[in-house]
């Protein structure tokens, strides 16, 4: 996924775009450029391979960038190895109109070609070269920017989010959105556009979610907003509800571990508000309109991607176990094409951070394209999966910068505790049983902080084991999705080769693996199964692989069998993957910081997947 940032105003264009892509930076970073229209009318293009503050030490300080209209950019490369030519925006022939775009255009061939037999000149190998053609192509033709752009996406296959300059019409900013999320900033006698809300709060909270298939003409005092087929649409002004502070590292040296330390409270807002005591069950909004059907179903399948795919597979857990309905997990990009078979009565819980992931957005449109009712977990308030839905409630985990995704996480399994906690109740679960897990969650965000306190001593564990190749983490029931969990965490942020098993699954094949040079995660509360991972252990003792556990105090012979041990308090097995992932979160931040990576933007990674 990429960044995108525009600006059209009274102030100097360059600080602005180039603060916004900064912001933006955690979306994809192998690449970034610039373009101005400065008041000789002269479009400026500056781009560069690598971070963006490479890009701005290179920019030329001379006063030919003064500008008040910018657009800027910061790439995941999907077409094209991340070189300086390929990094956006792209321009046309002449270098009149420039363009930067996220998304894809999957008939970027067939456009290609034709553009090239009326002698258009390419010279890089992205899909996005082609609409700074086509747009050329049609504003010669109509001599109005807003409908050359218009006319050139309606021959696009694929999504965009795009954000559009001309020299020729120096006081206008086109913007456009399909698939990829696109934010118009308001400000007083200036504007904005954006991919993510995090590049405009600090300029303005007044914001306004482009819909699919739009276009929108951006003056520093106006903004016309029109579907493709030109019709003009009005949109309410939404304020964004949280402010800059929130995606600021603070005292912390990485995002990813300020929001590992977040969790306490991100857990909390989660279920804040959401508690019906007196009922001695929960009550999640959005849910209201479809009391009656969720009386009356009989299946759920969860869909999504990665991190959100663990939290459905802990969810899968809980709401057959709390609610008893039958539950199946898919992934969001097999679902999609499988063509998955949907009995009447089914209930669809899509569940992402970003709201913008492409797998997740095209499963959830298969599926009510099913007939099934879809409900969304998302992050991001406005996002393209939030309002595909038809209902949903939002985690309120806050801006999660960090690529590997942590206090969304526990969020994603709090609001599917939450909704277990009401269909169960609904259903056969008592008042008493409602009023247990009431209580306990009630606990968890203290139990989290104590685990934080452990963080010295998980450095330590880390540093034993930062030069390691490989690993294992290994769980069961409730704790099998935080296995999954914890090995991604190793692998997407410190490159070492990790896998997640069901504990007793080690026997079918992977205690191969096993010798002194391989270090063991297991996690083990003393829980029901807790005696069986005991024997998984004594199985992985006797090869002598390495014992990380994560444990009660006081638990029967764990201390006779791990290497090491980080130390857990009780809870229910329901709520256990609250606990058992903060630690693994740690372990794997420890590892990728000790061994010189770059936690926050791990290499070939972008926090939301918004292409195939
Ligand atoms: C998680 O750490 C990864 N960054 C990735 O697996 C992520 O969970 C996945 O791409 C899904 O993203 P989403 O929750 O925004 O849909």
């Amino acid at each position: 996924m990429c960044g995108i940032v525009g600006y059209i105003g009274k102030k100097q264009a360059l600080p602005i775009i180039i603060e916004g892509i900064k912001r933006l930076e955690y979306r994809g970073y192998d690449s970034s450029g610039i373009a101005v229209i400065n008041d000789e009318n002269e479009l400026l293009i500056h781009k560069k391979e690598g971070k963006i503050v490479e890009l701005e030490r290179s920019i030329p300080n001379d006063k030919n960038f003064i500008s008040q209209l910018g657009i800027a950019h910061t790439r995941w490369a999907t077409h094209g190895t991340p070189t300086t030519t390929n990094a956006h925006p792209h321009t046309d022939c002449s270098g009149s109109i420039a363009v930067v775009h996220n998304g894809i255009i999957e008939n970027y061939q067939v456009l290609r070609k034709s553009l090239q037999k009326k002698k258009h000149n390419f010279i890089s190998d992205t899909d996005t070269e082609v609409l700074a053609h086509l747009i050329e192509h049609f504003y010669h033709k109509t001599k109005n920017l807003h409908t050359a752009v218009r006319y050139s996406l309606r021959l696009v296959k694929g999504t965009f989010g795009i954000a559009v300059i001309c020299k020729d019409e120096p006081n206008k900013l086109i913007a456009a959105r399909r698939g990829s999320p696109l934010i118009i900033g308001v400000g007083e006698g200036e504007n904005f556009v954006a991919s993510d809300a995090a590049a405009l709060v600090v300029h303005t909270k007044n914001v306004i979610y482009m819909e699919d298939d739009e276009t929108v003409e951006i003056t520093p005092d106006d903004f016309i907003i029109k579907t493709l087929a030109n019709i003009d649409v009005e949109r309410e002004i939404s304020e964004i509800d949280w402010d800059i502070s929130k995606i600021d590292k603070g005292k912390f040296d990485y995002f990813m571990l300020k929001e590992i330390f977040e969790q306490p409270t991100s857990i909390a807002n989660a279920f804040r508000g959401r508690i019906m005591e007196q009922l001695n069950t929960s009550r999640l909004g959005g849910i209201t309109p479809y009391i009656d059907e969720l009386k009356n179903i009989k299946q759920i399948c969860i869909i999504a991607c990665g991190t959100s795919w663990h939290a459905g597979l802990v969810g899968e857990y809980l709401l057959e176990d709390i609610a008893k309905i039958p539950v199946e997990v898919e992934y969001a990009s097999e679902f999609r094409y499988r063509n998955p078979i949907m009995n009447p009565n089914t209930l669809v819980i899509v569940i992402s951070q970003s709201g913008e992931t492409a797998d997740t957005l095209a499963a959830l449109k298969e599926a009510k394209t099913r007939g099934a009712i879809v409900m969304g977990i998302t992050n991001v308030i406005g996002s393209s999966i939030a309002r595909e839905t038809d209902f949903g409630s939002y985690i309120h985990a806050g801006a999660e910068i960090g690529v590997a995704s942590t206090k969304a996480f526990t969020s994603q399994i709090t609001v599917l505790f939450l909704l277990a906690l009401f269909l169960g109740r609904m259903r056969h679960l008592s008042p008493v049983e409602g009023a247990k897990y009431i209580q306990e969650l009630d606990t968890i965000p203290e139990k989290v902080k104590q685990i934080l306190e452990s963080n010295d001593e998980i450095k330590k564990i880390a540093e034993q084991y930062k030069d390691v190749r490989n690993a294992l983490y290994l769980g069961r029931g409730y704790n099998f999705p935080v296995a999954l969990e914890g090995a991604l965490k190793l692998k997407e942020i410190s490159y070492v080769h990790a896998e997640g098993y069901p504990a007793a699954e080690m026997k079918h094949g992977p205690i191969a693996l096993i010798d002194e040079n391989m270090p063991v995660v297991f996690i083990a509360p003393e829980d029901f199964v807790y005696d069986k991972v005991l024997s998984n252990i004594e199985e992985v003792k006797a090869r002598k692989g390495k014992i990380i556990a994560i444990a009660n105090k006081n638990s029967n012979s764990i201390e006779r069998l791990a290497d090491h041990i980080i130390y857990i308090p009780r809870t229910l097995p329901a709520l256990t993957p609250l606990l058992t992932v903060i630690p693994l979160q740690l372990l794997a931040y420890h590892i990728a910081v000790l061994r010189g990576c770059n936690v926050d933007q791990p290499r070939n990674l972008a926090k939301s997947v918004t292409v195939e």
